[in-house]
């Protein structure tokens, strides 16, 4: 038989529309769905019929419905209170990236996590894409020979409105936690230091900085160079960046989401280029992406007990990337990744 569980969701706005059609589809019972915006609540279930309660308040609801996880659909700086009252009310918790606002607060929500005995996910949404998992498995089968090298550029002309308009750092806190969480799957390394500069380029819409450049020192002696805007218009990357990766047999390419291509040196014997072939990228097959991926590797934990990859402990090391990133931009200097 298969068990069903048990779900509130915080946060109905628009990317609940990613998260309710997989939650129905997992056969998960949303009991409630909490948003300041009583209103809101209300029309997110009845856009997708649902037998749930609409509320504002969030504790009433995990005190009346006592639901096995909390899904956290809420805005960045509510992530800290939503996830901790979560997890002191005995639910597992899955959260929208990016874990927090400050590294203060995401460390309180690990310890949170360990003091109640609960796991909290983050779903980082760009690591179940076949695509990426390709590229993944390419590495880690060491089709590149040893790893050295990963640069991604972002390029996107994004008209948001609302709170990303306000932030100190949109590009760096809000999408670049994607591409360096990422730049960890794809190349399975960890942050060691960074150097970065943050600015806000001329005719910028946003208030805080818009744009960047960083270059981190990975384990392994990998070298991840970052270069990305949210205010460039014209010519945009894809939203997952486009990708160089080079070891020391050869290079993969990923641009545009189109298939990863690459190639490797087939003889070392000499010659000014040595001999090239094409990379051989092996397929993958997921069985749910982005969002429903997420999803399924909580619900597998539900079942098994079996860590998500984006587990705190884990994802830590990404939003401690953005905080290294941002405070070696406002000190003019390299500074280590400091996670606990
Ligand atoms: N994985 C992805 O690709 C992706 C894409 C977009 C957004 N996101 C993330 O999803 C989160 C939400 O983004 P969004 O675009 O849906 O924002 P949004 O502003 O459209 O919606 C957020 C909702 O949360 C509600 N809310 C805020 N604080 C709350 C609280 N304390 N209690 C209850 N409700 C609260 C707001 O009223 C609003 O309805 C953010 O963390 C964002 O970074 C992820």
């Amino acid at each position: 038989m298969v068990e069903v569980f048990s779900a509130v969701v915080v946060g109905a706005g628009g990317i609940s529309n990613a998260w309710f059609p997989p939650l129905k589809a997992e056969g998960v019972e949303v009991r409630a769905v909490v948003d300041l915006h009583l209103e809101t609540a209300k029309r997110q279930i009845a856009k997708y019929d649902l037998m749930a309660e609409a509320s504002d308040d969030f504790s009433a609801m995990l005190t009346r419905h006592r639901p096995d996880f909390v899904v956290d659909l809420t805005i960045p700086a509510a992530h800290g209170q939503v996830t901790c009252t979560a997890l002191a009310a005995g639910c597992h918790v899955i959260g929208e990236k990016p874990m927090a606002n400050s590294m203060e607060e995401a460390r309180q929500m690990v310890r949170a996590s360990e003091e109640s005995g609960k796991l909290y996910m983050v779903s980082q949404s760009r690591r179940w894409t076949a695509q990426h998992a390709r590229v993944c498995e390419t590495v880690r089968r060491g089709r590149l020979g040893v790893l050295t090298t990963a640069n991604c550029d972002f390029y996107v002309g994004a008209h948001f409105g609302g709170f990303r308009d306000e932030m100190a750092s949109p590009l760096i806190l809000d999408m670049a936690i994607h591409h360096f969480d990422l730049a960890r799957y794809f190349t399975g390394a960890d942050p060691v230091a960074v150097y970065a500069r943050e600015l806000n380029p001329a005719g910028s819409w946003y208030r805080g900085d818009a744009a960047a450049s960083c270059i981190f020192e990975m384990s392994n002696g990998i070298v991840f160079s970052y270069r990305g805007s949210w205010c460039a218009e014209g010519c945009h990357t894809s939203w997952n960046g486009d990708w160089r990766l080079i070891g020391d047999g050869g290079t993969l390419m990923y641009e545009k989401d189109q298939d990863p291509y690459g190639q490797v040196v087939t003889d070392d014997t000499g010659g000014f280029h040595r001999p090239l072939a094409e990379l051989d990228v092996p397929a993958v097959v997921l069985e749910a992406e982005h969002m429903h991926g997420a999803l399924r590797e909580m619900l597998h934990f539900l079942r098994t007990g079996e860590p998500p990859q984006t587990e705190c402990h884990d994802n830590i090391q990404s939003l401690a990337m953005v905080f290294a990133a941002m405070e070696s931009s406002a000190r003019g200097c390299r500074v280590p990744v400091q996670v606990m």
